[in-house]
């Protein structure tokens, strides 16, 4: 039935009709915040940006009360970034019991128990070189080598506390490798939240700045994902889902809406977008500029992200989209 029978606009009318029908509720506790725990003596070498507070590193008691923070706004969780004070070849700060992650996810199980802890699981903050595996004397990534490394790191993590780990390094078979060491170890229950479609993009800037890893020379996009592979992102996911992932991951988000879309049609897995640091560096830089409302812009991304598909979303706007959804309609 067609105009005039039919006016999409009856529904429009008033603050309460939109309120019936509206399809997609944003809630607090779908959303993720990240955290950049560092050492002490790292602090003071930050990149950070008094235009970016969210990526600003934090020492272990900074961290603990932007999680209570986020906490007390009912954020869904945390997830933990480390800046080491020394990084080596290997990148074997990643799985030292004692590492500022581990030691971060202990203070906030112990001051925040009820707060569930994501761990990131992956190398590039811990090697010297800044790639995201074992580096060959050629200068290519050794996969295979890479795998028992970030096994050991998801357990350390494991171990300390961490409620989900999550590899984002895109290793073949990093996932797998990752499950039968958590098992043979005790933590069968463990879940894996992998960054299976995660691409090689210009959006990851100020995260390289905060967490101090960019690669010292070349790129990723040996491991990464080429952003014009639809198809091969959506490989990556079902190879995942095969490995036991538990979670999938989209990232970036804002250019990958049909992955999120694809990916949650594809498999039965809840789906997590990763809406990254350069995409709330334009956020922030066009609203101090005047160009749009900070709140307004915001909410309509998370809630564009969660229509797509995603049942969660990775967010440095995490506590103000909190703030802003509590006192919201
Ligand atoms: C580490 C990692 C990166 C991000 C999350 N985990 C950086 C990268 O792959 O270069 C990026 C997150 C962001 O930009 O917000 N491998």
């Amino acid at each position: 039935m067609a105009y005039p029978k039919t006016r999409m606009r009856r529904l429009r009318a008033t603050a309460g009709l939109r309120g019936l029908v509206r399809e997609t509720d944003l809630r607090a506790d779908r959303l993720i915040l990240p955290l950049f725990v560092c050492e002490a003596n790292t602090l003071s070498a930050s990149g950070s940006d008094a235009a970016l507070p969210a990526l600003e590193r934090l020492s272990i008691s900074a961290a603990i009360e932007r999680a209570h923070e986020a906490a007390e706004l009912g954020v869904g969780a945390v997830i933990l970034f480390g800046v080491p004070a020394h990084k080596d070849p290997e990148g074997t700060g990643a799985w030292d019991d004692e590492g500022v992650v581990q030691l971060a996810v202990r203070a906030l199980s112990q001051t925040l128990p009820e707060l569930l802890v994501i761990t990131d699981v992956c190398l590039c903050e811990y090697t010297d070189h800044g790639h995201c595996g074992v580096l060959r004397e050629d200068g290519s990534i050794d996969n295979d080598a890479s795998l028992e490394l970030l096994a050991r790191t998801a357990c350390s993590h494991a171990r300390a506390g961490a409620h989900i780990v999550a590899p984002s390094d895109m290793m073949d078979g990093r996932v797998g490798a990752i499950r039968s060491e958590l098992d043979s170890e005790g933590f069968a229950s463990t879940p894996i939240l992998a960054y299976s479609a995660k691409f090689a993009s210009a959006f990851y800037g100020p995260f390289r700045d905060a967490a101090g890893s960019t690669p010292a020379f070349g790129d990723r996009r040996s491991y990464q994902l080429d952003p014009a592979n639809g198809r091969e992102a959506l490989r990556e996911a079902l190879l995942d889902v095969g490995e036991g992932a538990d979670m999938l991951m989209v990232k970036p988000a804002l250019a990958y809406g049909d992955l999120i879309a694809a990916v949650k049609r594809e498999t039965r897995l809840p789906v997590a977008a990763y809406n990254v640091s350069g995409e709330y560096a334009m956020v922030k830089a066009a609203a101090a500029a005047g160009h749009l409302d900070e709140d307004e812009a915001v909410l309509e991304i998370l809630t564009s992200l969660h229509r797509a598909g995603a049942d969660v979303v990775i967010t440095y706007h995490a506590l103000e989209a909190a703030r802003k959804l509590a006192t919201a309609r």
